[in-house]
């Protein structure tokens, strides 16, 4: 863990700022955040929006949500009528989403996607190239080649099971943690405070409220030294929780909340957690020594430790 940190969190509310991007057409919105090795871009579409990616150079991944939100994505020769509550990477090249029912499209690029990353509200805050991080490699292309994968995600999740319900998946290029949607709130004696040596995290959160509570690490300098954050988000929101920063995330108030994380580029303590990346079969793990594995610290619950 380092003795300083560079930058505060990104957190951006969508309903309290306008969209970086009215889509082809006005029948999509979209908002985009990024973080020092990626984005984060959620569009509000209706019915015949089309996001496009003319060629974009790595893989990418789309989330709909649960509710009434579909969609054909199209990419690598392949068509695929994806339906709310489910995950599809995109390989690289052409794409093309065409939105079938109004709802909220999440997709997540990374730093390869430039004119993406670009245009992100807080493209100011990572001027510095964001040196803390570790570099944004590549891993393994799939076993079979780049394509169209597509998970409808209802399977993973028992709904008589624990509270907490990870589900993860990965690419060549990143790591996303789709929980299981909450009913309940989350209990404040079973909070998980914790930081990440040298990578970044994004919560996405579509429903409910949330506080990320948040310590920043101290530097040599007192003049840079920032308060403990304990704000409300409402949400569809995201917050970019720095490297180093002490966090742990709680939903409040009423009703279904929903948390959603990412990493970029995967994580390695995940992807070797056996059985624990859903698509764990379909990309080969990076050759890096076991040494260099853990990079978390902190009050950890026992799916966030290593395998
Ligand atoms: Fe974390």
């Amino acid at each position: 863990m380092t003795d300083t940190v560079l930058r505060k969190a990104s957190k951006a509310e969508f309903g309290k700022m306008e969209p970086q991007v009215v889509e082809p057409g006005g029948k999509g919105r979209t908002w985009i955040t990024r973080g020092g090795n990626f984005a984060v871009a959620v569009s509000e579409v209706e019915p015949g929006a089309v996001l496009a990616r003319d060629d974009n150079p790595e893989e990418y991944m789309v989330i709909l949500p649960p509710g009434s939100v579909a969609a054909t994505i199209e990419a690598g020769g392949s068509k695929i009528d994806a339906k709310a509550d489910s995950l599809t990477i995109v390989p690289p090249g052409p794409s093309r989403i065409t939105a079938t029912a109004k709802g909220l499209i999440a997709r997540i690029f990374s730093k390869a996607s430039g004119d993406i990353i670009a245009q992100a509200w807080n493209n100011a805050t990572y001027a510095d190239g964001a040196p803390e991080l570790a570099p944004p490699d590549l891993w393994p292309a799939p076993y079979d080649g780049y394509r169209l994968r597509h998970y409808p995600l209802a399977r993973y999740a028992k709904p008589d099971g624990d509270r907490i319900q990870p589900r993860v998946f990965r690419s060549t290029n990143m790591l996303v943690n789709l929980f299981v949607h909450y009913k309940t709130r989350r209990e404040t004696t079973k909070l998980s405070p914790h930081w990440h040596d040298d990578f970044e995290q994004a919560s996405l959160t579509l429903n409910g409220r949330w506080v990320h509570h948040m310590r920043y690490n101290w530097g040599p300098d007192l003049s840079t030294w920032q308060p403990d954050d304990h704000g409300e988000m409402g949400t569809p929101s995201v917050i970019i929780i720095p490297a180093t920063a002490v966090h742990t995330s709680r939903d409040v108030g009423d009703g279904e909340t929903s948390l959603y994380d990412i990493f970029c580029p995967p994580r390695l303590d995940f992807a070797r957690k056996k059985g624990f990346v859903i698509n764990e079969d379909e990309y080969p793990l990076p050759d890096v020594p076991a040494d260099d594995t853990v990079k978390t610290g902190g009050s950890l619950l026992s799916w966030q430790k290593p395998g």
